[in-house]
């Protein structure tokens, strides 16, 4: 066979940005796999909302069944956001032996167990690059680039949305509303923002970076969580005349007895790196007993970016395909065990 063929869950922000990516790189992502892949159908909520993309004839559909119980069809890139119904779409796909990739962190960090261990019940792969910090591909670098590692540490500066926001709000002294109004127009925020300026949002990836970085189940309402949203302009110019920035940082750390992980508006002086990150940009910030420190920077949301990670995430299926090695999964074994038993 030379052809994958793919059903795209959503058609927004992120949905685009991959039907525009797989358009743009046919022939490199072809030349990586040997393979062309093809958005098969799309699945959205309104088939008569204006889009600015247009697709071909009868490419859209509002039943979810055209794509879950096609034969053609063998990867979902689900990118539609949600989780009781998003979750047993995925489930069912899976029964189904197709693979799926997805960016939604809220489901990952609440069912990643269920899902993963559903996944190698059926062969599938399930991977989720694009759930944490957008187009910086940290899961990778965690599960494979710092496999030989024993991390102890982990800040990151996980939400675009309110990095953006604090940053107009330090640079150009904006109000928080203007601000996070800028934040959803560029497609940044969650269709509840909520998530976002109340640090839900960040809370979750620092649950999936914690799980795939200390190698436990970390649960997220173990996460100690405070957001933005009675931070006002006046306390970053004060933090700022005394030359600091204030970042919504999560932190991860563990020690012999524990592990604790938190995200909350922190101070960070103007002179650790994370204090320049700015805009939508992100950041992970990394302490491994033999690497030492170790920091990844990069856009951490919107279409092109996210839609980066998860496209790759569909090259990586793609060559798993050709291998015949599906179903290996991202995740060490015993950790997906643990978080299995944890759902049951
Ligand atoms: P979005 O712009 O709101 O798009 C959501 C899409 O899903 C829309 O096309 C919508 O259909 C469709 N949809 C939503 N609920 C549906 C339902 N019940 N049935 C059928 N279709 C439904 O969202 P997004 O910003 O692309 O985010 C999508 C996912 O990626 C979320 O999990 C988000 O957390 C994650 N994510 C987003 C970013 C980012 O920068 N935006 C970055 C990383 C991860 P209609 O078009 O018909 O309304
Ligand atoms: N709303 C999220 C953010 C999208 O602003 O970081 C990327 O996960």
């Amino acid at each position: 066979k030379s052809l994958v063929k793919v059903g795209l869950l959503g058609f927004g922000t992120v949905g685009t940005g991959v039907y525009r990516i797989i358009q743009a790189h046919q022939e490199d992502l072809w030349k990586q796999t040997g393979l062309h892949i093809e958005i098969h159908r799309i699945f959205v909520k309104d088939i008569h909302k204006t889009r600015d993309i247009s697709t071909p004839t009868n490419m859209l559909t509002t039943n979810i069944d055209d794509i879950l119980h096609s034969d053609e069809i063998d990867v979902i890139v689900e990118v539609m956001g949600g989780i009781e119904q998003t979750k047993s779409y995925i489930l069912t796909a899976l029964e189904q032996k197709k693979h799926v990739i997805t960016a939604n962190k809220d489901l990952m960090a609440l069912h990643g167990g269920e899902i993963l261990s559903t996944a190698r019940a059926n062969n599938c792969d399930v991977f989720y690059e694009a759930s944490v910090a957008g187009g910086i591909p940290i899961l990778r670098a965690l599960v494979e680039g710092l496999s030989s590692d024993r991390i102890n540490k982990m800040m990151g500066i996980v939400n675009g949305t309110t990095n953006y926001m604090l940053s107009k709000m330090s640079k150009e002294g904006m109000d928080y509303q203007e601000v996070l109004a800028e934040a959803q127009a560029l497609g940044y925020a969650e269709s509840d923002p909520t998530a976002d300026v109340e640090g839900f949002d960040a809370a979750r990836k620092m649950a999936i970076l914690s799980t795939l970085g200390f190698r436990v189940a970390m649960k997220l309402e173990e996460v100690d969580v405070k957001g933005i949203s009675s931070v006002t302009k006046e306390d970053i110019a004060y933090g700022k005349s005394l030359g600091y920035e204030l970042k919504l940082l999560g932190i991860a750390e563990r020690s012999d007895s524990k592990i604790e992980v938190s995200v909350q508006p922190t101070m960070i002086h103007k002179s650790h790196p994370l204090a320049s990150v700015h805009d939508v940009f992100n950041a992970v910030y990394i302490y491994g007993d033999a690497v030492g420190e170790t920091m990844f920077y990069g856009p951490g949301a919107g279409e092109l970016p996210t839609a980066t990670s998860v496209v790759s995430d569909l090259v990586t299926v793609v060559k798993n395909m050709k291998l015949g090695t599906n179903g290996l999964g991202v995740v060490a074994p015993y950790v997906e065990k643990q978080l299995k038993s944890d759902e049951e």
